[in-house]
C-alpha cells in the first residue's frame, strides 16, 4: 500500500503529483509565465515564484487525489539537474513534510524520471529498451535496462535540441518557450522550403551549436536581400527547422537501435510533444518494424507525474534518502 506525493521544482514549472499504487491520480503544473518577458528563464525569479506556487500545488493535488495528509506514505522531490535555487524548494519542501509526517523521503534524478514518464499508462514499453530524451537541457540517447539500470549511449556535445527550437523561436522574434510555437508554425509550412546541412558528429553524439549559428547565418542573409524575409516565410522557416531537427534525431535514433538491435524504441522529455518528432518517429517505425512509445502530452514537458512514478519504483525498492541529503544541481546518471 502506498501514496507517494511527489514534488518537482527543477527549472521553471512547480509540479506536485500523486501516486496511489502505482497509478497517478494527481499531476498539478503551476506553470510561470514570468519568464516570458525576459526570453529565458530568470533563476532568482523562478526559485521565488517556487516559494509562492508549492504550497497551493501541494493542497490542489491533495484534492484531485482525494486524500489527506495523513494517507500520505512517502514523499519523492527532484534532487537534480536543475536550478539550484528552484531545486532548494521542492527539496526543502520535501524534507519538511516527510519530517513533520515522520514518513520516508525519495530522491529522483529529473533525466530518469523523463523516461520512466512511459511507466505511468499503457502501453509500457519492455526492456531493454533504447530512450531518446531531449529536452530545454537534454539530448540524450539512453539505453534502458531496467526502472534505474540506464545507460547514456549518446548524448549532446553541446547545446540540447530543445534549446536549438527555442533559440531559433528567438532568432524569429517568438516568445519563450519557443519550441512549441515552430511546433505549431511549422505545420502550416512546407518542411523543404530551406535546407540545413547536418552536423556531421561522430559515433551516438550529437552537436546543435553549429547548426544554431546556420540558422542565424541564413536569416541574416536572407534579410539583407528582404527585410521582410521572416514575416513573410515564418512558416516555411518554421518547418524546414523542424524537419531538419527531427532528422538529425531520427538518424541518430536510427543507428542506436541497429548498433544494439533494439526495436523497443521511446521518446521522453519536452521535445517529445512535437508533431514533427511524433510523426517522423511512427514513419520510422513504420518502415523498421519498431514498437515505438511516446508519452501523453501532459507528462513530456516538466511534471510531477513523472518524478511520482520513478518515486513509486524505489519505494517498491525501498531506496530512501535521509533529511542531510542536498539538492544537486548537476547529478550524476
Ligand atoms: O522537459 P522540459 O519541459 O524541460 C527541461 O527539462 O528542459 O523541456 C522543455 C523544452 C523547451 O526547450 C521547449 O521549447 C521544448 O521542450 N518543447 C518543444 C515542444 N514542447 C516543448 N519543442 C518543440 N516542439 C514542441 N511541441
Ligand atoms: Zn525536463
Amino acid at each position: 500500500m502506498s501514496v507517494i506525493l511527489a514534488i518537482e521544482s527543477s527549472c521553471d514549472d512547480t509540479s506536485v503529483a500523486i501516486c496511489n499504487n502505482g497509478k497517478i491520480t494527481a499531476n498539478v503544473i503551476a506553470n510561470q509565465t514570468i519568464h516570458q518577458n525576459y526570453g529565458g528563464v530568470i533563476p532568482e525569479l523562478a526559485s521565488r515564484v517556487h516559494q509562492q506556487n508549492i504550497v497551493p500545488a501541494v493542497q490542489q493535488a491533495l484534492i484531485d487525489a482525494k486524500v489527506t495528509k495523513q494517507d500520505i506514505t512517502a514523499v519523492a522531490f527532484t534532487r537534480g539537474p536543475g536550478l539550484l535555487g528552484s531545486l532548494l524548494v521542492g527539496v526543502s519542501f520535501a524534507k519538511s513534510f516527510a519530517l513533520a509526517l515522520n514518513i520516508p523521503l525519495i530522491s529522483v534524478n529529473h533525466m530518469h524520471a523523463h523516461i520512466l514518464a512511459h511507466f505511468i499508462d499503457d502501453p509500457k514499453p519492455a526492456f531493454p529498451f533504447l530512450c531518446l530524451t531531449v529536452s530545454g537541457g537534454h539530448t540524450q540517447i539512453v539505453l534502458v535496462r531496467d526502472y534505474f539500470d540506464m545507460e547514456i549511449v549518446g548524448e549532446t556535445l553541446d547545446d540540447a535540441a530543445g534549446e536549438a527550437f527555442d533559440k531559433t523561436a528567438k532568432l524569429l522574434a517568438l516568445p519563450y518557450p519557443g519550441g512549441p510555437l515552430i511546433d505549431k508554425h511549422a505545420k502550416l509550412g512546407n518542411p523543404l522550403a530551406f535546407k540545413f546541412a547536418e552536423p556531421q558528429i561522430p559515433e551516438l553524439n550529437f552537436s546543435f551549436s553549429g547548426f544554431k549559428t546556420s540558422i542565424l547565418y541564413f536569416i541574416r542573409k536572407q534579410e539583407k536581400e528582404n527585410p521582410n524575409f521572416i514575416a513573410e516565410h515564418l512558416d516555411d522557416i518554421c518547418a524546414s527547422v523542424q524537419h531538419s531537427i527531427v532528422q538529425i534525431l531520427l538518424n541518430k535514433l536510427k543507428k542506436a537501435a541497429k548498433q544494439y538491435g533494439i526495436k523497443e524504441i521511446a521518446i521522453a522529455g519536452g521535445v517529445s510533444a512535437n508533431s514533427g518528432l511524433r510523426n517522423g518517429l511512427q514513419q520510422t517505425a513504420d518502415e523498421l518494424g519498431w514498437k515505438v512509445y511516446v508519452p501523453a502530452f501532459q507528462y513530456c514537458t516538466d511534471n510531477a507525474g513523472m518524478i511520482a512514478i520513478a518515486g513509486y519504483h524505489k519505494f517498491l525498492a525501498k531506496d530512501f534518502v535521509g533529511q542531510e541529503v542536498s539538492p544537486m544541481a548537476r547529478m550524476e546518471f
